[in-house]
């Protein structure tokens, strides 16, 4: 196992050392080199712009200090060209000839030279995260593909993730559910499509609620009994879980998404009255109203209830009690939560809280936007819910069309299992593709474009890239492109290798930022560099040699848009 650096990772070293060199008092403690590539090709591969910030405690003008950290890096076996530019930016080429060498150590490479940074930490990654007894949302439906993919990168980058469900499963809502059941249940209509029941007699019994009120206090009757341990209402309370799992399975199942754990609220029930407990004797409660509460005014964000008058515990205590759970259990380094922006205040008090009792470990709330849907985007939506079976049913059943009718040839099992590829994959790489935190809106021709940044694109791009293989193999029997020696001689070349041997670095720097969108803009740019090689560069009909490079180059292509995908939750059929 290789455990590589990223080429910018590897770059800044070299480029430290040279500053260490040339400066060798003056430089500050703390001073850490930074490379990164380059949008614009003219500037070369990579560049670094650390000499402008350190003229300061140089007392030098850049360019002077730029000059040099150049000389330092005359000779350097990665570096074809080192140029200074403008006031004080230095731009990196890097040889072809290292950079082929680079392209094949990835391609041995079982971690395709990701940096195995995670090893020996433990993340958990809290995500998807439904109510019982209520269908997911669009908010739901998103934190389950942006945290499976979190919960991916992770993995690829050595971490040892907990992907943990915390469903909602245990809340003051129950009392209505239980009265709900007794009074309105349709029996069939529950067996036919349980989290729906589930919900209209909840909604059912709301209502009545807030007509009647001793129907509530009848409620709130149910809910002390349930909370009590009252058998026959736990017994009720356990298959509402159980109805409610077995739906959001079926939905885990199709976007192909397993956690580690799958623990509810109610896992953490007997730890809430010792977090009070702990509060108080780090002085850090104080009543309200009657109320039980943690003052964080100071640091402006409100109060924290931890306990309601009625005695019942609140969302943030449950939450407070799950990060002693799991920092006892597991020893995270980082707790990463995904969940809707409408969140975000809820997560800085329970942190805060944490904080205050002890609690080291980074906590992360990782939020998103909300997805706005057109009027008209899905048959089915009911106010505001749309169901997510539906959505992955409709999406299914376009990519089936698609299929069809570009390989009418495949048989229908065959195409069943690529549009579900497809259909699955669109859904996801729409969500994915887009900063988390912009607000976007969900279509149907973005989302399923074959010509622009989706995940039937991309798939095609792979699929193609298989498919000369397979002819390559047919025509040429005997070849052995692994055999052959391997170059980046043609500029397409050179610029679809180095960006292979950039794959590592997009991963970096999508996991470090939670951003899977980075990952998916990096792919896209790849399949689209891919494209116009493929448009203007003969493979086939190449002399021998240099056609079996390219089929090794393109063979690394279609890998790296597999496994990156791969880790966007997305398949990659050979055959579209
Ligand atoms: N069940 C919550 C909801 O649907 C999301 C839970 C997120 N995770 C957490 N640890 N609070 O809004």
């Amino acid at each position: 196992m290789l455990n590589l650096q990223t080429i910018d990772q590897e770059l800044a070293l070299v480029v430290q050392e040279s500053i260490a060199q040339a400066f060798p008092e003056n430089l500050p403690e703390d001073f850490k080199a930074s490379v990164f590539r380059t949008s614009d090709p003219r500037h070369g591969d990579y560049q670094c712009n650390d000499c402008m910030q350190l003229a300061k405690a140089l007392r030098q003008a850049p360019r002077g200090i730029a000059e040099k950290v150049v000389a330092g890096l005359e000779g350097h076996p990665a570096l074809e060209k080192v140029e200074l530019a403008g006031p004080g930016f230095i731009n990196f080429t890097l040889s072809t000839d290292w950079l082929a060498d680079r392209v094949l150590q990835l391609e041995s490479d079982v971690h395709r030279g990701i940096p195995q940074v995670g090893e020996g930490e433990t993340v958990v990654v809290d995500y998807s995260s439904p109510n019982v007894a209520k269908p997911m949302h669009i908010g739901h439906i998103r934190s389950t593909v942006i945290g499976n993919a979190l919960d991916r990168l992770h993995r690829a980058c050595g971490f040892q993730v907990i992907a943990d469900n915390h469903l909602g499963d245990w809340g003051t809502q129950f009392g209505l559910i239980l009265m709900g059941y007794r009074n309105f249940l349709d029996k069939e209509a529950l067996e036919a499509s349980p989290v729906t029941e589930l919900e209209r007699i909840y909604v059912a019994s709301y209502q009545k609620s807030k007509e009647d009120e001793s129907w509530l206090d009848a409620a709130r009757d149910e809910l002390v009994k349930l909370q009590a341990g009252d058998e026959e209402n736990l017994k009720l309370w356990k298959s509402f879980v159980e109805l409610s799992l077995r739906e959001f399975n079926k939905i885990y199942a199709r976007l192909d998404v397993r956690f580690d754990l799958e623990r509810g609220e109610s896992f953490y029930n007997d730890r809430l009255a010792g977090i009070l407990e702990k509060l108080k004797s780090a002085g850090l409660l104080q009543e309200s109203d009657g109320a039980q509460i943690v003052d964080l005014e100071e640091e402006k964000l409100g109060v924290c209830i931890v306990q309601k008058r009625d005695g019942g515990f609140n969302y943030a205590t449950t939450d407070i009690a799950t990060v002693f759970s799991r920092v006892e259990e597991f020893s995270p380094s980082t707790i990463l939560y995904v969940t809707d922006e409408r969140q975000q205040r809820h997560f800085q008090q329970f942190f805060s809280v944490s904080k205050k009792l002890g609690i080291k470990t980074d906590l992360q709330h990782v939020w998103f936007g909300l997805m706005r849907l057109p009027e008209a985007t899905f048959s089915t939506r009911e106010g505001n819910v749309i169901k997510l079976e539906a959505l992955l049913d409709e999406a299914e059943s376009r990519a089936l069309k698609m299929v069809q009718a570009s390989s009418p040839h495949l048989s229908p099992e065959i195409q069943a299992e690529v549009a579900s590829a497809v259909g699955i994959g669109s859904i996801k790489y729409a969500d994915l593709s887009q900063n988390p935190q912009s607000l976007v809106t969900f279509t149907w021709e973005k989302a399923m474009a074959l010509d622009g940044n989706s995940a039937p694109y991309l798939q095609y791009a792979h699929a193609r890239i298989r498919s000369v293989l397979d002819k390559y193999a047919t025509q040429f029997p005997e070849g052995k492109p692994a055999e052959a020696p391997f170059q980046l001689a043609e500029p397409l070349e050179r610029d679809l290798g180095l960006k292979i041997a950039r794959f590592p670095e997009a991963v970096l720097m999508a996991t470090r930022t939670y951003r899977p969108n980075l990952l998916a803009d990096y792919l896209f740019d790849l399949a689209q560099t891919y494209s116009t090689y493929h448009q203007s560069i003969p493979f086939l009909r190449a002399e021998p040699g240099v056609r079996e490079s390219r089929m090794r180059l393109i063979a690394l292509v279609a890998d790296t848009l597999k496994d990156g995908l791969k880790l966007l939750g997305i398949e990659t059929p050979n055959r579209i």
